[in-house]
Order: structure tokens, then C-alpha cells, then sequence
């Protein structure tokens, strides 16, 4: 089909797309690069992973005897733990003698010397700008390599290589989380203080085996992760938000504001982002929404996806951003820029936090406020999360139509009074009236896209906003999930998503402009019930 060939098409040309051409131009480009390009990326760097094990023998089976039944979701990946976990132990294995206290205790004060002799022997080099993290781990290995021979000569070799990588990694590099930030079947990562990691794989939460061995370990990373990328987390700065240079997202916060321990939160970048084809294999849409997802986006209404967090909202965004004609001139508008959209004619905006001494700070309503002046056919903002609601919306109503954004929301009610809320936020003193006037007639369609139970993301509902009736705003539901197919044995939802019979009054801008789309798709009985 046509429309598979012109996402083909359009990702072929997109790959040659240098990246870091495409700049905001508000920000001041000096700041931005400093925050934007330090060193190599963290998933790319050459530390062996063999010594993941801050596993330490100590806190091991202490894990196992609660990981087992802590566990988020006991999945089908449960064979995927278990090698995970045999891997975590490995290099502790690989270290000493197994199941031998004595000599794990006797490892674990070796590693603690070595690191401190490490930390005594490497001096101010450990934090010196000038060398690169690939000089700074072969200094730190050829220290290293005296030391373990000094102290453990006796040990056999693999043994002492083996503590050469556990000290290295956790004095250079990033521990536990060096293999998951590696393992690409992990999508994200989630550290609630120095003894519970989880990831998330394929839509589902688990808990690994691997920990911190402790809260000050645990800390070093964080401060190793956020100094990497120009910011700093200490007492007076106790949150950070940033991007990772190979585009992943990350969220620290530290004690006080974190009672239990520090937390930190990666979302990885994915390299390849899900396309249409791919959301229909999850499950996510149906194979007939597809079409109507294009012709919506290529009749330029203006579309909200609406979801929680994590819902995949952004995902969905991008895919209909794929669908946005090559010509198009397209602003895009992000808190820390994850679209990645195929057209070249596309200028990426991302906001900016203030600085350490309050100032600097440009947000995602400025950023929305320069989009108009930049002359662009659409503008897509990553989420409205405040007054840019209001900018957006009238942005939608004068000219810019076919704009696209999404809302943290639970309904497309909810979206819709969502949108109200944060227009109010703008604080232009505008009555409620007006505001809803300004919701009803910008936006067009609202996806609802939602992550169930079972771990899988699905649109669970579409639907069309029709103006005002009265005081209220009016939408009518074109598709809906089907919830009452209940659930199988292992609790997966049946149901998909399903026609209500309503043919949307948007299809006539579709006849209008000559697209074409299967109205069937929209009859109950064509459906395949
Ligand atoms: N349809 C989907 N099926 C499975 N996983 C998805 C889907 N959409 C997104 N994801 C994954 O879920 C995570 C959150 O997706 P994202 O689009 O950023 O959500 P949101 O913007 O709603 O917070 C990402 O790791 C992403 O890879
Ligand atoms: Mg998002």
C-alpha cells in the first residue's frame, strides 16, 4: 500500500538528516551547546560490562528474597530476569569463590581499597575536562591493574580482571546501569534508591537483580550522569531534568525531596521510533484507523492525542507527524526534543529551564508565541502542559490549522476541560465562555490512547469535537475500544477497537479536498465482528 511506501520513503530521507542542524533559534545557541554536547554518549561507552556487579554477595539473596514477590508484573520476561540476574551475579561470581562468605566479604574490602586507592592515585585527573571518558578509563585501568596486582596478586587472573572492571566501572562509569542503559530491549529505567531497580521491557515493568551497593554509590552516578550533560544535583539544586546527548531523557531528585533514597528515571531514546505499521502490531491501532489517522492529518484538522503518562502519547504524535505532507513548513515544540520527524523542512524548538541563578528561561508558550512568527503551515507542540494552551489553540483557529499536540488526560471529555484549564493558566482574564468557544472550535479530533492493564498501549477511543451547545462543548465518539470482550486467561485484553456507526462530519473536508478514504470503515457492520 501507498501509505507504507511513503513512510518508507520519507525515513529513507530523514536518515540522512544531520541532526544537529536543525537548532533552536530563540535559544542562545552558546548555552545550548554546552548543555547539549558533552561528552560521547552514555550508552556508546567502552566500559566492559562484565563487572556489573554491584550486585554485591552480601545484598543478593537479601534482593532475592523480596524481588521474587515485589515484583511489578510476574511476565513471560521472567526468563529473561533470570539470565539477567545470572549475569548480574556473574561478575561477583567471576570475582570469588561462590557461595563462600568469607571469601565474597573479603572481595567486596578489596574492591573498597582499591577504589579509594584509585580515587587517592588518580587525583584531580578523575574530574579533569580535558580528558576524554575513553583516556580517563585507560588511565584508571592501568592504576588499577598495579593495585589489584599489589594487593591481590594471588587471586587467579580472571578474578583480578575481574575487580579491575568492577571498580573501574563503578569509579568511571555508570555500575548497574551501564547493562541496561546497553540492552536495548530495555526502554526504560527506574532507580527508587540504591536497592530497587526496575526497567521496562516491551510495555512491562519488572524489577531486576541488580542494585547499588549503596545510596552514596548510587549518588556518584546520578552526579556522573547530570555533570555529563552541564548540570548539577546537590542539596540547593536537589532536582534535574535533562536530555542525555544520545537523546534519552532523564530525572533525578535527591534527598531530602526524595525521603526513601535517590531516584532517578531514564527514558531511553529509541533509535528507530515506532512507525504506524509497528503501533498496528502492538495492538495500538487497528489496521483501518491508519488511513483515517492519514486523511485527518493530510485534511489538516488539528488533532490532540490525550493519554497518561507514559500512555505513548508522543509516540502516536510522531507517527501522525510522519503523515504531515513533505512540504509542509512544520515548527516543532518540545520540553526536551524526542519527535523525530521525516520532513526536512522542519525547525525543532526545545525549551529551556532557568539557569543555577534563576534566569534564562524560555518556555514552551514563548517558544509557541515565536512559532507564529516563523511562518509555519503547522505547528506541533509536544504537550501542552500550561498557558501555551491558550497560544496553541489560537494558533489552530487563525491559519494554522492542522496543528497537532497532546494532553495529559484520561477521556477526550477530559481533554477538552484539560485544555480549558491550562488556557485559563495564560492568565489573559478571559471568560470561561470565550476559552471553551476557543477549545471547541480549534480543536477537530481527540485520540485516546491509553496504557491498560496488561502493559499494552492502545487508542481506546476517537473522537470528533463539534462546536458548542449552549454553554457546553459537543464531541461524538467515532471509534471506542471495545472493553466488554473482557480479558483472556493471562489477562490480555480481547477487545480492539471498534466503529460506533458514526460517520464523522469531518469526512466532508475529505470529499472537499479529494481524499480518499473507505467510509466503510466507519459502518458497524463492515468492522469484521
Ligand atoms: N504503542 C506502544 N506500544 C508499546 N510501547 C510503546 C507504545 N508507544 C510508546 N511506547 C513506549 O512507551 C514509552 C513511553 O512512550 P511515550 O510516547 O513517550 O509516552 P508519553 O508521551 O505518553 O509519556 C516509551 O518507552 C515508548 O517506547
Ligand atoms: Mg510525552
Amino acid at each position: 500500500m501507498s501509505l507504507s511506501d511513503r513512510l518508507d520513503a520519507a525515513r529513507a530521507r530523514r536518515g540522512d538528516a544531520p541532526r544537529p542542524a536543525q537548532r533552536p533559534t530563540l535559544v542562545d545557541l552558546a548555552e545550548t551547546e554546552s548543555r547539549d554536547e558533552p561528552a560521547a554518549p552514555l550508552s556508546s561507552r567502552g566500559v566492559p560490562s562484565v563487572g556489573v556487579s554491584s550486585v554485591g554477595e552480601d545484598d543478593t539473596p537479601r534482593f532475592v528474597a523480596v524481588g521474587r514477590d515485589d515484583r511489578v508484573s510476574s511476565s513471560p520476561t521472567e526468563g529473561t530476569e533470570g539470565t539477567e540476574g545470572a549475569e548480574g551475579t556473574e561478575g561477583a561470581d567471576a570475582g570469588g569463590s561462590v557461595g563462600d562468605a568469607t571469601a565474597s566479604d573479603g572481595l567486596d574490602g578489596l574492591r573498597e581499597q582499591a577504589s579509594e586507592e584509585l580515587a587517592e592515585r588518580m587525583g584531580n585527573r578523575l574530574t579533569d575536562a580535558s580528558l576524554d571518558d575513553a583516556q580517563l578509563l585507560t588511565l584508571a585501568r592501568r592504576e588499577l591493574a598495579g593495585i589489584i596486582a599489589e594487593r591481590a596478586g594471588h587471586l587467579p587472573e580472571a578474578t583480578q580482571l575481574a575487580l579491575i572492571d568492577d571498580v573501574a566501572d563503578e569509579a568511571l562509569g555508570l555500575g548497574p546501569l551501564q547493562k541496561l542503559l546497553d540492552d536495548d530491549t530495555v526502554s526504560e529505567i527506574m532507580v527508587n534508591g540504591a536497592g530497587h531497580i526496575y526497567v521496562e521491557r516491551a510495555g512491562r515493568i519488572q524489577r531486576t537483580r541488580s542494585v547499588f551497593r549503596s545510596e552514596e554509590r548510587l549518588r556518584r552516578v546520578i552526579e556522573r550522569i547530570v555533570s555529563r550533560v552541564g548540570r548539577r544535583i546537590d542539596e540547593s539544586s536537589p532536582l534535574v531534568d535533562a536530555r542525555l546527548p544520545d537523546g534519552s531523557r532523564v530525572n533525578a531528585i535527591i534527598p531530602p525531596l526524595a525521603v526513601g533514597g535517590s531516584a532517578l528515571t531514564i527514558r531511553k531514546f529509541a533509535a528507530r521510533p515506532l512507525r504506524a505499521a509497528d503501533l498496528v502490531e502492538l495492538g495500538t491501532l487497528s489496521e483501518q484507523l491508519v488511513p483515517l489517522l492519514y486523511a485527518c492529518v493530510q485534511a489538516r484538522l488539528n488533532v490532540i492525542v490525550s493519554g497518561g503518562t507514559g500512555s505513548g502519547k508522543t509516540t502516536l504524535l510522531n507517527v501522525l507527524s510522519s503523515f504531515i505532507p513533505a512540504d509542509d513548513r512544520v515548527v516543532t515544540i518540545e520540553d526536551a526534543v524526542e519527535l523525530q520527524l521525516q520532513q526536512e523542512h522542519v525547525v525543532r524548538l526545545e525549551s529551556r529551564p532557568a539557569n543555577i541563578e534563576g534566569r534564562g528561561e524560555v518556555t514552551i508558550r514563548d517558544l509557541v508565541r515565536n512559532a507564529l512568527r516563523m511562518r509555519p503551515d503547522r505547528i506541533v507542540v509536544g504537550e501542552v502542559r500550561g498557558g501555551e494552551a491558550l497560544d496553541m489553540l489560537q494558533a489552530m483557529n487563525t491559519g494554522h490549522d492542522g496543528s497537532l499536540s497532546t494532553v495529559h488526560a484520561n477521556s477526550p471529555r477530559d481533554a477538552i476541560s484539560r485544555l480549558e484549564t491550562l488556557s485559563l493558566m495564560a492568565g489573559m482574564d478571559l471568560p470561561l465562555r470565550a476559552v471553551r468557544e476557543q477549545v471547541a472550535s480549534a480543536v477537530d479530533v481527540i485520540i485516546q490512547i491509553t496504557r491498560l492493564r496488561d502493559g499494552t498501549r492502545r487508542v481506546t477511543s476517537i473522537s470528533e469535537v463539534l462546536g458548542m451547545e449552549g454553554e457546553t462543548p459537543t464531541m461524538q465518539d467515532i471509534f471506542e475500544f471495545d472493553f466488554a470482550a473482557g480479558v483472556d486467561a493471562e489477562g490480555r485484553f480481547r477487545g480492539s477497537i471498534k466503529p460506533t456507526g458514526i460517520r464523522p462530519r469531518f469526512t466532508d473536508r475529505f470529499d472537499d479536498l479529494g481524499i480518499a478514504l473507505d467510509l466503510g470503515i466507519f459502518h458497524l457492520e463492515e468492522a469484521g465482528r
